[in-house]
């Protein structure tokens, strides 16, 4: 399929990259790129052989600074409140709650809609020179992608504050030591070693990790007991083929080839 704002890739191991290409833009998200990366999510979670999904920024400058600013700086109250309503549903909590596991590779700058992304995605990697912050009341308004929600729940609370309140950016350093990324590597090594991450993850039981997924996620949903989801997801496991490998190949000493079923 061809795309006007992203490109799509897809190695022997089953590792996908998505990678933004506006670069004249710092790779923000207009609406037709967030309709683009929407179905290359959607393409590659439906593609059996696709174990893992790497989202990264084109380029060594952004991962993607924010929402496209000329396409909703004259919206109306109920224009703004779609934007966010339709941005949520079609892309970042879409992210989350793909089966598939998605990284963030933070190549650059990760402003506003940039970070929320990369915070939708399931963990993040950056390299060294990564900024990350949301700017969102500088422009007159808070962040709407999920901002107010996700950034507390990596970050904690009074960190969530702050960088909201600022507006301000933090270090890749800063963002490792808040555990908002899991590592920070060089530019170089961005890439190499985000794919080497997402190998060791594709030889594992992909339904298992569907159900991880889904169990980690359920206790950041109000009203719902993640304990509980957790007991569901365990027994869900129990009838899959992979279940029966994983144990199998156990018991008889020998490396599992999971059939993803
Ligand atoms: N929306 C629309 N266009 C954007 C953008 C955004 N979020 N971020 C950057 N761009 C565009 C700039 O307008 C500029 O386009 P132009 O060359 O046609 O004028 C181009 O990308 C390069 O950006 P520029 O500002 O010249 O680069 P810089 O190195 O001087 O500054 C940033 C980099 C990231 C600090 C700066 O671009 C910025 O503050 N961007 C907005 C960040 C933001 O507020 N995001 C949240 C949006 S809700």
């Amino acid at each position: 399929m061809d795309y006007n704002n992203i490109l799509v890739s897809q190695n022997d191991n089953g590792i996908t990259t998505i990678t933004i290409n506006r670069p004249s833009k710092l790779n923000a998200l207009n609406t037709e790129t967030i309709g683009e990366l929407h179905t290359a999510f959607a393409k590659a979670n439906e593609d059996i052989t696709a174990k893992v999904i790497i989202i990264t920024g084109t380029g060594e400058k952004a991962f993607v600074a924010g929402a496209d600013i000329s396409e909703f700086a004259n919206f109306s109250v109920a224009e703004g409140a779609e934007l966010a309503r339709k941005g949520q549903e079609d892309l970042f909590d879409f992210v989350e709650k793909l089966p598939t596991p998605v990284i963030a590779a933070v190549n650059g700058f990760a402003l506003g809609g940039g970070l929320e992304l990369a915070m939708a995605a399931h963990f993040r990697i950056a390299s060294d020179n990564a900024r990350m912050g949301l700017p969102e009341v500088s422009l007159g308004v808070i962040p709407g992608y999920g901002g107010t929600q996700r950034l507390p729940q990596l970050v904690g609370k009074g960190r969530a504050m702050e960088m909201i309140m600022t507006a301000g950016m933090i270090d890749a350093n800063t963002a490792l030591s808040y555990g908002l990324v899991n590592h920070v590597v060089t530019q170089e090594e961005l890439l190499p070693r985000t794919q080497k991450i997402a190998g060791k993850i594709s030889r594992n039981s992909s339904v298992a990790i569907a159900a991880g997924i889904k169990a980690i996620n359920a206790g950041f949903i109000d009203g719902v007991d993640g304990f509980k989801a957790e007991i569901d997801a365990f027994g869900t496991c129990f009838g899959t083929e992979d279940f029966k490998e994983g144990t199998t190949a156990f018991l008889e000493k020998r490396k599992a080839s999971f059939p993803g079923k």
